[in-house]
């Protein structure tokens, strides 16, 4: 209710002597419910951070060998993926069989085409859920896909206008939506992608596909000897005809290949390496134990049973319980859970725990192993 002043000064006393009681009676009328206010910008939280989303499979493509390119669209109402920098991965999840599964994938394709609903991603023919992708999703299946997480991506304030990246296998997929982003004009900087694997069958790309000022693909095939590719594996001798003085150096791959390149590379004085972590695996144990796993989710009590070999996550998961998880790594913290009590396993180089929470007994059920029963308290599902 507003009042403007007019040129009679004795109307205006009047309106004015005569508003609160016309604001009492406005108020009478009005109803009862407070009125929800959305502001744009809880509209474009919502969008960029849906937590996860709906999506059907629409297409499955055989490339290389024994890996499939998936495409996903988005059933948003709007029809889009959420918006993401090239380089990050989305978790996919689904119930396979009596399970609730979940596994991170990079994006194969570029920010753009999530603006248009289109999402693709590089699936190995390797372990449960990417077998079960291949195999038995159809299209028109639909699937759970969390929103993109991770920093695996070029960064304008912390890395180098040139980037040396080193991929193994179908650890090429955040490179290859870093090229589609250049060549779209949403990222900016030159790359250099020394791609290795077995023979010319296995490439996941056609190096013409990226043909850019800013791009150069150097495959290397280390079981084959052909024209115009580099032979064996990817090496100091390789790494050094292409790195530059100032280059951001990138690696994706296999764990085995880390390992040789990395030593590779600091025989070349590189030591800072950005590296996309690997999913966390099964662990070989020399006798199969079995424990008793007690999860709390809110009020709901669960009991199930938990291998040594296998990672607390995985275990609720063979349970159908849809955990909240992201990376699968102990990166992200996405599955942070309150330990009650028990023991359990946990590599040194995938605690990535804050202090806080090693000190107040918080643990990433990713990548722990149960090494008694134990007793956990976990997020509330995000589905
Ligand atoms: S899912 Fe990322 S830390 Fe466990």
């Amino acid at each position: 209710m507003t009042f403007k002043r007019s040129n009679n000064p004795g109307e205006d006393i009047k309106r004015g002597l005569e508003m609160p009681q016309k604001r009492r009676q406005l108020i009478a009328e009005s109803p009862a419910d407070i009125p929800v206010a959305v502001y744009g910008v809880n509209r474009l939280a919502a969008s960029l951070h849906p937590g996860t989303l709906k999506a059907k499979i629409t297409d499955k493509q055989p490339v290389g060998v024994d890996c499939w390119k998936i495409t996903l669209k988005s059933l948003r109402e709007d029809g889009s993926f959420p918006f993401f920098r090239a380089g990050q991965f989305v978790t996919l999840s689904s119930e396979v069989h009596d399970s609730f599964i979940s596994r991170p994938y990079s994006i194969a394709s570029s920010p753009k085409q999530a603006r248009d609903g289109r999402l693709e991603i590089i699936v190995q023919k390797k372990g449960v859920f990417s077998s079960w992708l291949i195999d038995e999703a159809r299209s028109g299946s639909i699937i759970t896909v969390s929103e993109p997480s991770g920093d695996f991506c070029h960064d304008d304030i912390r890395d180098r206008g040139h980037v040396l990246a080193v991929a193994g296998g179908s650890g090429v997929t955040p490179f290859i939506s870093m090229m589609k982003a250049i060549r779209e004009g949403s990222e900016d900087f030159r790359l250099t992608l020394v791609y290795g694997v077995r023979t010319r069958e296995h490439l996941l790309i056609d190096p013409a596909d990226y043909q850019d000022e800013r791009i150069s693909i150097v495959p290397v095939l280390s079981d084959q000897q052909a024209e115009g590719y580099y032979n064996g594996f990817i090496n100091a001798d390789i790494l050094s005809q292409f790195i530059e003085q100032d280059s951001s150096v990138f690696m994706c791959g296999p764990d085995a290949m880390y390992d040789f390149v990395t030593h590779e590379l600091n025989k070349l004085g590189v030591t800072r390496i950005r590296r996309e972590r690997n999913c966390v695996t099964d662990r070989r144990v020399d006798r199969e134990e079995i424990y008793r796993l007690t999860v709390h989710i809110r009020d709901e009590v669960y009991a199930l049973t938990a291998r040594n070999d296998e990672t607390v996550i995985t275990a609720l998961e063979r349970a159908g319980i849809p955990a909240v998880v992201r990376c699968r790594s102990g990166v992200c913290g996405f599955c942070h859970s309150r330990l009650i009590s028990g023991e359990y396993y946990l590599k040194p180089e995938d605690d990535f725990r804050r202090q806080a929470d090693r000190k107040f007994g918080y643990i990433h059920p990713c990548c722990c192993y149960p090494l008694s029963d134990m007793e956990i308290e976990i997020p509330i599902f995000d589905l």
